[in-house]
């Protein structure tokens, strides 16, 4: 089963007006360099996603955002909706991070219903998952993730509209990051689970990227993994080189 390779940049809550242009212009640059075998994108904070957009036109490199409501509009003070997103020029969302999980107590189900309002709004989500240092060590590392696949995967999701992200939490943002085995143990299982919740058709076809201190030096091993179709990168995407060579040293 061929699916196209993501190189995914999370720039989470990083750049002012000008780090933000310099950043897209920079991987706009090394992007238009040489033709890729993968998608691009990169997801800044709100208020860089229409300088972004700027600064990336006529590059083949999407835009995301790092989050949505539920609904397309209304009285939801300090809250962004995905018709705005897609209104933006933004074609994915990344839904229920763990940092949103923990910072903003996002639970499953609410990620589900972001993913389906997303889905409504002609947005593609990228749903994460992944296991803490404690769900690790006492073995329940498959189980969490299962559920998290469960109940954050819209019922009847296609892959064209949601791509998987595995990112441990102990891996985010720590340097560490889990062996080849650990992580294709872990992809192989979503993609179990997928099959029996949306049919083994369309998990042949869904992505799972991985996420967790993704560096160039660790880009070629994580990358070549069966159940790995890419990456989800946070600090590595900061620095246009790094982003760059991540695809490059996976072969993209
Ligand atoms: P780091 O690449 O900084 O570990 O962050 C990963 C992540 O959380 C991407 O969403």
């Amino acid at each position: 089963m061929s699916r196209k390779m993501m190189i995914a940049g999370n720039w989470k809550m990083n750049g002012l007006q000008q780090d933000g242009v310099e950043l897209a212009a920079a991987v706009k640059q090394a992007v238009k360099a040489k033709k890729w075998n993968c998608e691009f994108v990169v997801c800044p904070p709100f208020t860089l996603l229409y300088a972004v957009k700027k600064a990336l036109r006529g590059a083949k490199v999407a835009l995301g955002a790092q989050d949505c409501h539920t609904a397309e509009k209304g009285a939801h003070t300090g809250d962004i909706s995905p018709l705005m997103l897609k209104d933006l020029g933004c074609s994915y969302v990344i839904l229920g991070h763990s940092e949103r999980r923990a910072d903003h107590k996002e639970s499953s189900a609410m990620v589900k219903e972001k993913a389906i309002a997303a889905k409504k709004a002609g947005l593609k989500a990228i749903i994460c998952i992944g296991e803490t240092l404690a769900e690790r060590e006492s073995g329940k590392t498959l189980d969490i993730c299962a559920k998290q696949v469960r109940e954050s995967v819209p019922d009847g999701a296609k892959a064209a509209d949601v791509v998987i992200a595995y990112e441990p939490v102990w891996a985010i943002g720590s340097g560490k990051t889990p062996t080849a085995e650990q992580v294709e143990e872990v992809h192989s299982q979503v993609r179990k689970v997928l099959a029996q919740k949306l049919g083994k058709a369309e998990a042949g076809k869904m992505r799972i990227l991985y996420g967790g201190s993704v560096k160039p030096a660790n880009a070629a091993q994580m990358l070549a993994l069966e159940d790995v179709d890419g990456a989800l990168i946070g600090g590595a995407s900061l620095k246009a080189d790094d982003f760059i060579n991540i695809a490059a040293n996976a072969g993209c």
